[in-house]
């Protein structure tokens, strides 16, 4: 969508808090021993305090109030038994409706506890993968052409040694949870001609994995993993472009 007034402005911003803070909450409350079950239970619970709708339900039916993904999966991973570990690489993706507007975001993390090689392979891949995307918000403002993020996301993510998903695109948010500008690539395509606006609202969510270009489903109709199970970091938040820069609504 594009903000048209304060209204829009003010209704972005709260809904934007409250996933934002769900998500967090989340996060700190992951530890081992708890199945992601529990944790989207809890994540249900704090978007029906603030009144939000949890949007994968309320648009896709889906199988739980938020995803959790245990890697190999990185998204659309359903709420399910599945008992956390010390060390599993985790994403969490809230996204909720509040008075007809929505807000969308996510992030990966490890389970504490664990120090074994592989925990600490991802924490760094998490940390870098942190790292990059900040780079690449840092660099949104208003005017700048969609080939020309597509790049600075592809340039961001190799100078760490990194590659992209290619077919998970960021999007469109604010009326609807998918919108125009819908298809946000991350990597260059010259053809695209159109430019980030002042006001336009969108959503920025490289997946940046350790060789992996390309997610595929698992049988379960929604789970998405890398093809060849790669681990895969995610980070992404909701943000209206400014002709400076942008305002992150879900950064809590
Ligand atoms: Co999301
Ligand atoms: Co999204």
């Amino acid at each position: 969508m594009i903000v048209q007034d304060e209204q829009d402005r003010k209704a972005l911003r709260k809904i934007g808090q409250i996933v934002g803070q769900v998500l967090q909450t989340m996060i700190q409350a992951a530890k081992p021993g708890m199945t992601t079950l529990e944790l989207d239970t809890l994540g249900r619970e704090l978007l029906d305090k603030h009144k939000a709708r949890s949007a994968p339900i309320l648009l896709y039916n889906f199988p739980g109030a938020t995803c959790i993904s245990v890697a190999p999966a990185v998204a659309h991973g359903i709420p399910d038994q599945t008992v956390l570990k010390a060390g599993d690489l985790v994403n969490v993706d809230v996204s909720a409706e509040l008075e007809g507007y929505f807000g969308d975001c996510g992030a990966s993390f490890v389970v504490p506890g664990a120090d074994d090689d592989l925990a600490k392979a991802r924490a760094e891949h998490v940390g870098e993968g942190r790292v990059v995307f900040d780079q690449i918000v840092g660099s949104i403002k208003g005017d700048l052409p969609f080939f020309r993020l597509g790049q600075i996301m592809q340039q961001r993510a190799a100078a760490k040694g990194f590659t992209l998903i290619r077919n998970l695109c960021s999007h469109g948010v604010g009326r609807h949870l998918h919108e125009e500008p819908r298809l946000i690539l991350p990597f260059p395509d010259f053809e695209d001609k159109r430019l980030l606006t002042p006001n336009l609202v969108i959503t920025i969510e490289p997946f940046i994995s350790k060789g992996s270009e390309e997610i595929v489903q698992s049988t379960d109709g929604w789970t998405l993993i890398p093809r060849h199970a790669e681990d895969t970091v995610q980070f992404e938040h909701s943000m209206i472009i400014t002709a400076k820069g942008r305002e992150l609504l879900t950064e809590p």
